[in-house]
């Protein structure tokens, strides 16, 4: 039995990783971590502040976190100091958030960190990074859409798009929406879309003359990005310390 605790256990995402994990044979939920004091499925959740105290008495072997940006590097440096591995979804983090984050891991306890734990887009980066290397000349935009509620913007995932595109075809200037008169030059183009419960949904697009590739993930339920974090969490435990992505767990790394 691996010991489950969840950060932002009152939370969208924290809530449905609770539910899964206590669903599972091979997981048991020990409790979640939140702003407040409360409980989830019947186990407590404590605030933030007493999550040392948390962690050396309930001993899990996992951390899972979905709270917020500066809440997500404290967590990690709680997990760190307590020798429990994690595995982190929050978005949102500045590039000096990331790098905190990822040497507090790196020291001690391996974690699994992504913007994204759903197993299509996983696949999808690896598609959009296929076609990149063969696309470099043609015009690239990307589109994403989420739910009124999602405060970061572009969205993780956007981002780690941006980043293998970058890689792939060189670094060029991003322009976030467009507005007046103005000749299309290198950039990528992005477009963010705020509304209703709207999942997450991301396309790249590659336009050349006379065509056009589209590649497009839709996500129809944030449970996928749950089943996705259960699968890092079964596989980053004994690993050794560092950092990992979800490319490490699904074996998507180019031969
Ligand atoms: N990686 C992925 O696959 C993936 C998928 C969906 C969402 N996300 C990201 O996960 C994060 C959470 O998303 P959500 O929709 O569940 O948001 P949410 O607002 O519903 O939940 C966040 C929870 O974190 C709690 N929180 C805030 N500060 C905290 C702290 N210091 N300690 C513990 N808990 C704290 C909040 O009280 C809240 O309950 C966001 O950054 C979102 O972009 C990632």
């Amino acid at each position: 039995m691996l010991k489950v605790v969840v950060c932002g256990a009152l939370g969208r995402m924290g809530g449905t990783v609770a539910k899964l994990v206590s669903e599972a044979s091979d997981l048991e939920l020990v409790g979640g971590v939140d702003v407040r004091a409360g409980t989830v499925l019947g186990k407590e959740v404590v605030p933030a502040d007493q999550i040392d105290r948390f962690l050396a008495e309930k001993k899990p072997d996992i951390l899972v976190d979905f709270t917020v940006a500066a809440a997500a590097v404290e967590n990690v440096k709680a997990a760190a100091r307590h020798q429990v591995a994690a595995v982190v979804g929050t978005t949102g983090l500045t590039p000096k958030q990331r790098e905190e984050m990822k040497r507090a891991a790196e020291a001690s306890v391996p974690a699994v960190i992504t913007s994204n734990f759903s197993v299509g887009v996983n696949i999808f980066w690896f598609l959009v990074r296929e076609a990149a290397k063969k696309l470099g000349d043609y015009d690239i935009e990307v589109l994403e859409a989420h739910h009124r509620n999602k405060k970061d913007a572009p969205s993780g995932t956007a981002k780690t798009i941006l980043e293998i595109l970058d890689a792939e075809v060189g670094a060029r200037p991003k322009l976030y929406g467009r507005e007046g008169m103005m000749e299309r030059g290198k950039e990528i183009g992005v477009h963010v879309i705020r509304g209703g419960d709207i999942v997450g949904e991301h396309t790249v697009l590659f336009a050349g003359n006379q065509e056009c590739i589209e590649l497009s993930h839709r996500a129809q339920d944030r449970s996928v990005f749950a089943m996705g974090a259960l699968r890092a969490v079964r596989w980053v435990k004994g690993k050794q310390p560092g950092v990992y992505t979800m490319a490490d767990v699904l074996n998507l790394h180019p031969k």
